[in-house]
């Protein structure tokens, strides 16, 4: 197998953090979505379920949440630009599957763009269907589109939503549109994975904006993140602060690492090790990658979600 072939040399992306939908069963068909108008807390909009999965007009249920919306966030651009904020939700916080925009620098954002573009940046999971859509939507939009979406999601702070929980035993989840959500049935040992999912799963499947996610860590990770992050772990890996800013907020163009996803945060750093984030930034992170082990990287982002944005 050709994928076998590809990480002879390394671990294979952990399938916790890099969610592959499952091939419905034969036959199946899914269920019509409920016709009924939704609600949802602190909103006046109803909307119905169909309205919600509209890729390039997604639901705004809290306006005064966020600045007004430029096009291509709010519209994207029919047929091929998505609007970004369909995945990465109107107001830029973000799902596991995908990554948070708020609070970017809008350097940094452009620069992702062009990478994702000209094929700098891909997922270490090939089969794991939001990447490659974001490189498709990237390969779409052209620079004026990517410098407004950039400076939007610059303009305001990503806001802590994201619930830490240091765990043994944890919900059982499946896969359910690139997320884990709870099965509803028990649940199981956590392991050295992290599981992140929603707070409320009705209001992120009707894209919620304002309702967050629990990710649960390992017992212990959380102290262990913080001595490989703040230290360096005794040349395990280097210390983050020097770039990412003494508090993981962001220093110049460099990214913030604060609160953010953790299922994302060790994505990006099996990327980052494995060189399929390669862009021409990506150099500076490779000597806080090579060295680590995917029981650090769990660590690591256990502590980095764990911060205050
Ligand atoms: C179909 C869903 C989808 C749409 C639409 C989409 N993205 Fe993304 N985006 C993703 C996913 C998934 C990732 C994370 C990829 C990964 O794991 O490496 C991502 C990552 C990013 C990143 C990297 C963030 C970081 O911290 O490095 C940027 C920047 C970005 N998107 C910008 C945009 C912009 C701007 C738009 C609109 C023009 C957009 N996206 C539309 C799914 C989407
Ligand atoms: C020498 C500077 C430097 C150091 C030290 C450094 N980083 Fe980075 N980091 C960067 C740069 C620059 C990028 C953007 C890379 C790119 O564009 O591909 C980045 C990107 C990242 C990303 C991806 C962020 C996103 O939004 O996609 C993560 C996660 C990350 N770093 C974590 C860490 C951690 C954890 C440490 C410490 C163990 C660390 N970095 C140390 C410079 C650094």
């Amino acid at each position: 197998m050709t994928r076998g072939l590809a990480f002879a040399q390394g671990p294979a992306p952990p399938p916790w953090a890099y969610t592959v939908n499952l091939p419905p069963p034969p036959g199946a068909k899914p269920a019509p979505p409920d016709p009924a108008p939704q609600q949802l807390p602190g909103s006046t909009a109803s909307l119905t379920v169909a309205q919600t999965r509209d890729a390039f007009n997604p639901p705004d249920w809290h306006p005064s949440g966020h600045p007004p919306m430029p096009e291509p966030v709010a519209r994207g651009r029919r047929p091929e630009m998505r609007a970004c904020g369909f995945c990465h939700l109107v107001n830029g916080q973000g799902r596991p599957e995908n990554a948070s925009l708020a609070g970017l620098p809008a350097a940094y954002i452009v620069q992702q763009m062009a990478d994702f573009k000209n094929g700098d940046r891909k997922s270490a999971e090939p089969r794991m269907g939001p990447p490659n859509a974001m490189i498709q939507d990237a390969k779409a939009a052209n620079d004026e589109e990517i410098r407004t979406a950039a400076a939007y999601f610059a303009s305001f702070p990503f806001t802590k939503w994201i619930r830490v929980v240091e765990a043994v035993e944890v919900p059982r989840t499946r896969i359910a549109g690139s997320m884990h959500v709870p099965a509803g049935d028990g649940t199981e040992p956590l392991g050295a994975r992290i599981i992140e999912m929603p707070e409320d799963l009705r209001r992120t499947e009707l894209r919620d904006a304002s309702s967050g996610f629990v990710a649960y860590v390992p017992t212990g990770s959380v102290a262990r993140g913080e001595s490989l992050v703040q230290t360096g772990g005794a040349g395990k890996t280097v210390a983050c602060g020097s770039c990412h800013g003494p508090d993981l907020k962001g220093l110049g163009p460099v990214p913030p690492l604060a609160g953010r996803s953790p299922s994302y945060t060790v994505r990006q750093l099996f990327d980052l090790q494995q060189g399929v984030r390669k862009g021409p930034w990506s150099a500076l992170m490779k000597g806080a990658v090579e060295k680590l082990t995917i029981d650090d990287m769990v660590a690591i982002a256990a502590y980095t979600a764990s911060r205050e944005p």
